[in-house]
């Protein structure tokens, strides 16, 4: 099946990625969102890293992320010319570090894992780490760099998004849609705050929102919340890190992300608390506490804005990217942690799909995979 109209829901980065490359490529797209790009897009950190992030058991993830990582230059490449702005990519790289022994020990342990899977990385002290980042603090004593782990300003890409998709002909239209329609065998349209919409074809990419638009896509995603800090470093303070620092510190994750313009995003909580998007002061402690053990110097730059976004967590962790219920209904969600890393790849798989050629990449992502559990229909 192929289609010629497509209604996205959400306008986060999966949906104004996809909305994009379909009005792009010649399809009629309209994008349904109350409130563009303002939702877990744009509280992210932007980090790109498949390879510093991984964990054993989630190979699946790691190689949709090494996939995904490897189209970002030439999709953010193309979303510049498109948009006529920048898409905000950074190319330095990321280096991973831990403080204490447990935490070391851990690094090691990922590294062997890595190692295991094929993929090197370069193992520093605590000394060579300094050289390549002088912000790191002397309480950090080991780690691993990561030159290919990238990183984008979600807030730069979200602008450019936009306008690529204004300027691939796509329209966006702020209303809040309730669920999709259909006739027990194939889409029939939207119900929306404004009334009903006739569809051919719907893609679902409403992030923690998504459950709630199909009965097919009911417990399949749930919403994870994660607090952030934006942080600007005040002149005369020790300038940020160039490279994205992801740290453990006494086996807690925290992350700073450098923007071009100073600024360090420090990131993130990450809780179950339904769809609680309230900043905790025990996030903010945890997050500033950490991330100073590692960057010491933060303690003198501005605290801008403090913000929790809720990502889209699926039952495996894997997105869900296909076709799932009624004829014409798509998916792309549940993206979890990753879905500024997956955007390039679930854009690339989103377009197969209405070309009638699916994506082989992103098999692991198929959402058959719940239906045959029993879930969906
Ligand atoms: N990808 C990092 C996060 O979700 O916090």
């Amino acid at each position: 099946m192929t289609y010629t109209r497509l209604t996205v829901v959400g306008a986060g980065v999966i949906g104004l990625s996809c909305a994009w490359r379909a009005a792009a490529a010649g399809l009629d797209v309209t994008v349904l969102d109350p409130a563009p790009a303002s939702g877990a897009s744009r509280v992210a950190g932007g980090m790109l890293a498949p390879v510093t992030e991984a964990w054993p058991g989630e190979e699946g993830l790691l190689g949709l992320g090494v996939e995904s990582v490897r189209r970002w230059p030439g999709f953010a490449g193309r979303l510049a010319d498109a948009a006529g702005r920048p898409a905000g990519l950074r190319t330095e790289g990321t280096v991973v570090v831990a403080t204490g022994g447990g935490d070391r020990a851990e690094l090691d342990a990922l590294a062997g894992y890595l190692a295991g899977l094929g993929r090197e990385v370069q193992r520093l002290g605590g000394r060579e780490l300094r050289r390549l980042e002088p912000a790191l603090g002397p309480e950090v004593r080991g780690g691993l760099s990561v030159p290919g782990d990238l990183a984008v300003d979600n807030r730069v890409l979200l602008a450019a998004l936009r306008a690529a998709v204004e300027r691939a002909g796509a329209a966006v239209r702020e209303v809040e849609v309730h669920e999709v329609l259909d006739d027990g065998d194939r889409v029939t349209g939207v119900r929306t705050a404004a009334g009903d919409l006739p569809a051919e074809c719907v893609l679902v990419c409403a992030g923690a929102h998504s459950a709630a638009l199909h009965p097919a896509l009911h417990g399949l995603v749930r919403p994870v919340k994660g607090e952030i800090l934006r942080l600007a470093a005040r002149v005369g303070a020790f300038p940020p890190p160039s490279r994205t620092v992801r740290a453990l510190v006494d086996g807690r994750p925290v992350y700073a992300v450098p923007r071009d313009d100073g600024g360090l995003v420090i990131g993130a909580t990450q809780t179950e608390t339904g769809f609680d998007t309230e900043v905790t002061v025990g996030g903010v402690r945890d997050l500033l506490r950490d991330a100073e053990r590692v960057l010491p110097g933060i303690a003198e730059y501005a605290l801008v804005e403090a913000a929790a976004g809720l990502r889209p967590g699926s039952r495996d962790n894997l997105p869900l990217l296909g076709a799932l219920g009624p004829e014409g209904l798509l998916v792309a969600t549940g993206h979890h942690r990753n879905g500024i890393l997956l955007a390039p790849l679930t854009a690339d798989a989103v377009l197969g799909l209405l070309r009638g050629e699916p994506e082989p990449a992103v098999a692991a992502a198929d959402p058959a995979r719940f239906a045959a559990a029993g879930h969906g229909r």
